[in-house]
């Protein structure tokens, strides 16, 4: 087979597994949150004790980070957060199109591509903001959090001219709780972004 051709196929089958995982978890839950790059769980567990009423999902790439997260929200017997691994893009193209998270959506800490022929590969861009718009209702929060100033600065001016989002800047950050990438960070800066009313 062509590499193009297995890559696709290769990609078909990674969604169509998804398809499978996400009809196992509680995506109908009337409060759902979601955090996408979630490492090694610590805030996501430290945020789903504190709100029982939501169930929290939350992907990562790494199979390590998430069993380290799973076996953490294991011995805490906490039942409303799911782990699961998946790029975002796989994610969202198998996610059924009546989920909406209607609480919160969480990016902490991103992988930030300094360089600037990467930084296609950085999260916050217009198509990303659009595919939460879809998956969210209007009041959901995104919450982003970054220790690079300069992803700070270009996904803050991104979300700012997003239709879909609006920036709240007098919201407060809903739970403090440091992530293993906070933790080794010099320091941090944050934004809250609400979904409009009207987005598409
Ligand atoms: C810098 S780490 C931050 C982890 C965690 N949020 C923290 O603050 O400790 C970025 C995380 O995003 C994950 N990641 C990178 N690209 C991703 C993608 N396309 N979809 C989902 N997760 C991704 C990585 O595996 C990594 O665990």
């Amino acid at each position: 087979m062509p590499p193009i051709e297995e890559a696709q196929a290769i990609n078909t089958q990674r969604i169509a597994d998804l398809r499978t995982a996400l009809a196992e978890l509680p995506l109908d839950h009337p409060q759902l949150t979601l955090e996408i790059g979630c490492g090694h769980g610590h805030f996501l567990t430290a945020y789903a004790e504190q709100h029982p009423d939501e169930h929290c999902l939350a992907i990562d790439i790494i199979k390590e980070r998430l069993e380290k997260a799973a076996s953490k929200t294991d011995r805490a017997g906490l039942t409303n957060v799911s782990w699961l691994r998946a790029s975002d893009a796989h994610f969202f193209a198998a996610l059924p199109d009546t989920v909406r998270f209607n609480r919160r959506i969480f990016v902490l800490f991103p992988d930030p591509w300094p360089k600037r022929k990467h930084w296609k590969n950085r999260l916050i861009q217009p198509a990303f903001l659009a595919t939460l718009a879809k998956f969210t209702t209007p009041g959901t929060e995104l919450c982003f959090r970054t220790d690079y100033a300069p992803y700070f600065e270009v996904a803050r001016e991104v979300v700012a001219a997003h239709a879909d989002w609006e920036l709240q800047d007098d919201r407060p950050w809903p739970l403090e709780h440091e992530t293993v990438f906070q933790a080794r960070a010099d320091g941090h800066q944050s934004w809250i972004a609400v979904r409009a009313e009207n987005a598409l």
